[in-house]
C-alpha cells in the first residue's frame, strides 16, 4: 500500500511520520495543510523532519486558507510548530510545484486501490480535491482521518481541533462516499498517551530522530499537562499511524457523524454507532500495543 500523509506539523504531527516512515510505511508524499501553524511556516518543519529521517519523500503545499475558519495552535506546539526545538531551514530541500489537491488526485489516477490517504490536519486539501475531481471517491478506497470526537457523556469533549479549524471541509469529507473512512478520535488521541519519564529520556538517547523528539516534546507535554491534566505526551497524530502500523491498535465501528454548531459557533461532533457505514469511528485502543510499538522504534 502507499500513502500520502497530509499534515500539519506540528509536535504530534511530526513525531507521527517519523514513527509512519521508521516503520517503513511506503509514504510517496507529504502534503501540507494550514491547522496547528499555517502552512508558510510548516513547509521548514516538514524539511528539518526530513532532514532527520534522511529521506527524500514529495512534498506538496496545500491551500494557504482553510474553507473557513483560519484557527492556529501555536500554543501547544509553539511559535515555529516544533515546540523548543528551533532550526534553520534547509533551503536546499524544495517543495513541487503541483498543489497538494493536483497531487491527490494525480496519486489517485496511477495508485487507485493501492492509496491511503492519511488525513493529521484539517481536512482542506482532500475537500479541495474532492470538489476538483468528483470522481475522486471512486479510485481512493482508504482514508484515515484524526479528528472528531465521540463522547457522549461530556459536551465540551465534542469539539475537536482539526475538524473546528475547517467544518465546512470535514462535512464535505464525511458525506462523500469513499468505501472506507476511518476516523481515530480526539478521546482516543488524549488517552493514548507516553509517559513523561520516557520522553524525558529520550533526550538522551544515542539516536537522534529519538533526541528530536524528546526536545520537541516538552512543550506539547506542557500543553498535555495544561489542557488534559496528562503527566506524559498525548498522541493524537502517532496512535492514528500506529493503527497501520498494527491493526490491533484500534478497534473501529461503523458510525454516521453529523458536524452541529453550538451556541459559541464551534463545531460539534454527533457520532451515532451503526450496523453498516462506509464511515468508521474509534471506539477502544490498545495502549500498551501503542506504546510498544512506539517504544521499540523510539529507544
Ligand atoms: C489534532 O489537533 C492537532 O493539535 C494535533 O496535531 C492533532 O492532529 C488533535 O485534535
Ligand atoms: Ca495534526
Amino acid at each position: 500500500m502507499k500513502y500520502i500523509i497530509d499534515t500539519d506539523p506540528g509536535i504530534d504531527d511530526a513525531i507521527a511520520i517519523m514513527l509512519g516512515v521508521k516503520n517503513n510505511l511506503d509514504v510517496i508524499g507529504f502534503t501540507l495543510v494550514s491547522g496547528n501553524i499555517p502552512v508558510v511556516k510548516s513547509e521548514k518543519n516538514l524539511k528539518i523532519i526530513q532532514d532527520f529521517l534522511e529521506t527524500n519523500i514529495k512534498m506538496y503545499n496545500g491551500s494557504v486558507e482553510n474553507l473557513c475558519n483560519h484557527q492556529t495552535a501555536e500554543f501547544a506546539h509553539g511559535i515555529d510548530g516544533l515546540g523548543y526545538a528551533v532550526f534553520p531551514d534547509n533551503n536546499k530541500r524544495k517543495f513541487e510545484k503541483l498543489s497538494a489537491e493536483d497531487f491527490i488526485i494525480s496519486s489517485s489516477k496511477k495508485y487507485q486501490d493501492n492509496l491511503t490517504i492519511i488525513c493529521l490536519g484539517p481536512l482542506t486539501n482532500l475537500a479541495n480535491a474532492i470538489k476538483k475531481d468528483k470522481t475522486l471517491y471512486k479510485r481512493i478506497k482508504h482514508v484515515l482521518i484524526m479528528g472528531a470526537s465521540y463522547n457522549p457523556t461530556n459536551i465540551e469533549k465534542y469539539i475537536e481541533f482539526n475538524v473546528n479549524v475547517d467544518p465546512e471541509a470535514a462535512e464535505l469529507v464525511f458525506n462523500t462516499p469513499f468505501e472506507d473512512i476511518k476516523v481515530v478520535t480526539h478521546e482516543i488521541g488524549i488517552t493514548s498517551f507516553i509517559e513523561r519519564e520516557y520522553m524525558d529520556n529520550l533526550r538522551n538517547s544515542e539516536h537522534l530522530v529519538s533526541r528530536f523528539i524528546g526536545e520537541m516534546a516538552q512543550k506539547y507535554m506542557e500543553f498535555s499537562y495544561e489542557k488534559y491534566g496528562v503527566l506524559g505526551l498525548t498522541a493524537p497524530d502517532p496512535t492514528a499511524i500506529a493503527s497501520i502500523i498494527n491493526q490491533n491498535v484500534i478497534k473501529f465501528e461503523p458510525c454516521q457523524i453529523k458536524l452541529v454548531k453550538n451556541k459559541d459557533n464551534k463545531n460539534e461532533c454527533h457520532v451515532d454507532l451503526t450496523s453498516n457505514s462506509n464511515i468508521k469511528i474509534s471506539t477502544n485502543f490498545d495502549l500498551e500495543l501503542f506504546r510498544k510499538i512506539f517504544k521499540n522504534t523510539f529507544n
